[in-house]
């Protein structure tokens, strides 16, 4: 007999269902709306007070040449990216789709085009996995602040919010991600969540849903910062490249490929996914830091992808200059400060069978004691960049006890 809890037909479908997720690891965000156009942040319009009527204005002159979507999934491709969540509808309300329920989208202002469809196309054809962004949260809806106050208003805007849902979930073919935004100004009661996610998986049955329409569902999601959930439950960290989502022409505070590579394994060492943005120009291209970046991340992935896809959580954290991730028996050892010929790892739990350079298959000498595994004859200068991976072929899944270390650790004489 197993001690382990059962488990309810309900999580076996969550496993069955995210199995996909949690293998990809690394997915690219695109934050895309008429806040491209000034070029000042996606929350401009609430934050610098513009009144709807000037900033509908705005739709006028967006019109971003046919399909920009398809170089996006390329770069994501080329990153080791598997999947793109795109917003469909931001909180300034303007819709990328096409939809019965405004003409406050796409297709029929000046830009002419279903972008979504555009989005999923382009996807599809680079074999990602296709996630929608919605914002609950409207600034343009007339019901979108006094739902909260007004019965009547908080059904008609359920009604549309509902509605459009129901449309991307009908006509886009099979959608692999549903990411909700700000739920303001309702709880989950007045946004009828339960009902309108039940309908979502009714017409979507393999679909994911984050934990932003105020219930928990599938995964949770830190952003700007990581931060594991317990053991059981999927969480996914969404980072911007600089400081804003949708484009912010001026914003130049652009993270290193070695931050983003970083993150993406403190990510996956702790059994997480790494959600990162990119916020393309209003013609749709995408500004020139983020594909050097994208580029520089995914020449490192073509590299060390192994050490990435399908790692499962890791209970290796401690060091000053490398981090870990791990699958199996096997430890990665991702070092992004490169410490040169000879250093060591503390407190590892298992026996260490084997060492080796991943990118060059070169064994490396090793000697264990119950308080560290020290790696020698290793090249004075890191022999990949950002961060060189060694692999290490454990006896049993390897974990650290750093406490350990401290209190038996073989003392001098005062
Ligand atoms: C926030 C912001 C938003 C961004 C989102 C991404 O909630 O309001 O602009 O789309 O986070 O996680």
């Amino acid at each position: 007999m197993s001690d382990q809890p059962q488990l309810t037909a309900e999580e076996h479908d969550r496993i069955r269902r995210m199995r996909w997720w949690h293998e990809a690891k690394f997915g690219l965000f695109i934050h895309w709306g008429l806040y491209s156009v000034i070029g000042r942040h996606e929350w401009a319009m609430e934050v610098e007070g513009i009144p709807v009527a000037e900033y509908e204005q705005l739709a006028t002159r967006f019109t971003p040449k046919p399909h920009a979507a398809r170089d996006w999934a390329r770069l994501a491709r080329r990153a080791g990216m598997k999947y793109m969540v795109m917003t469909t509808k931001h909180h300034e309300g303007f819709c990328l789709f096409d939809t019965q329920y405004t003409d406050y989208c796409a297709p029929k202002r000046a830009c002419g085009r279903d972008l979504v469809a555009e989005y999923v196309e382009a996807a599809r054809a680079e074999g990602l996995r296709v996630g929608f962004y919605y914002s609950l949260m409207d600034w343009h809806h007339p019901d979108g602040a006094r739902c909260a106050q007004d019965e009547a208003a908080r059904k008609r805007f359920v009604e549309y919010i509902h509605g459009q849902v129901r449309e991307l979930c009908t006509n886009y073919g099979t959608l692999d991600i549903l990411w909700y935004d700000v739920a303001w100004p309702l709880d989950a009661d007045g946004w009828e969540s339960a009902k309108m996610n039940r309908m979502v998986r009714e017409l979507q049955p393999d679909i994911i849903l984050n934990n932003r329409s105020r219930l928990p569902e599938d995964f949770s999601t830190p952003e700007q910062h990581i931060h594991a959930e317990a053991a059981g439950r999927a969480w996914e960290a969404c980072m911007t490249m600089n400081e804003s989502w949708g484009y912010h022409q001026s914003d130049d505070a652009w993270k290193t490929p070695k931050q983003i590579i970083r993150n993406l394994v403190t990510c996956a060492r702790d059994g997480g996914n790494y959600l990162l943005n990119i916020g393309p120009k209003p013609d749709g291209s995408i500004p020139e830091p983020s594909i050097q970046i994208l580029n520089a991340v995914g020449a490192w992935i073509d590299r060390n992808g192994e050490t990435i896809y399908g790692a499962e959580r890791c209970g290796v954290t401690s060091s000053l200059f490398a981090n870990f991730t791990r699958k199996g028996n096997t430890l990665y050892v991702h070092a992004h400060f490169w410490p040169g010929e000879s250093w060591s790892i503390a407190g590892l739990k298992t026996e260490v069978k084997s060492a080796r350079l991943l990118r060059t298959g070169q064994s490396v000498a090793f000697e264990q004691t119950p308080f560290h595994v020290r790696l020698t004859g290793l090249p004075a200068d890191a022999p990949d960049d950002p961060a060189t991976v060694l692999a290490l072929e454990c006896a049993s899944v390897p974990e650290q006890d750093m406490l350990a270390v401290r209190t038996g650790m073989p003392r001098g004489t005062v």
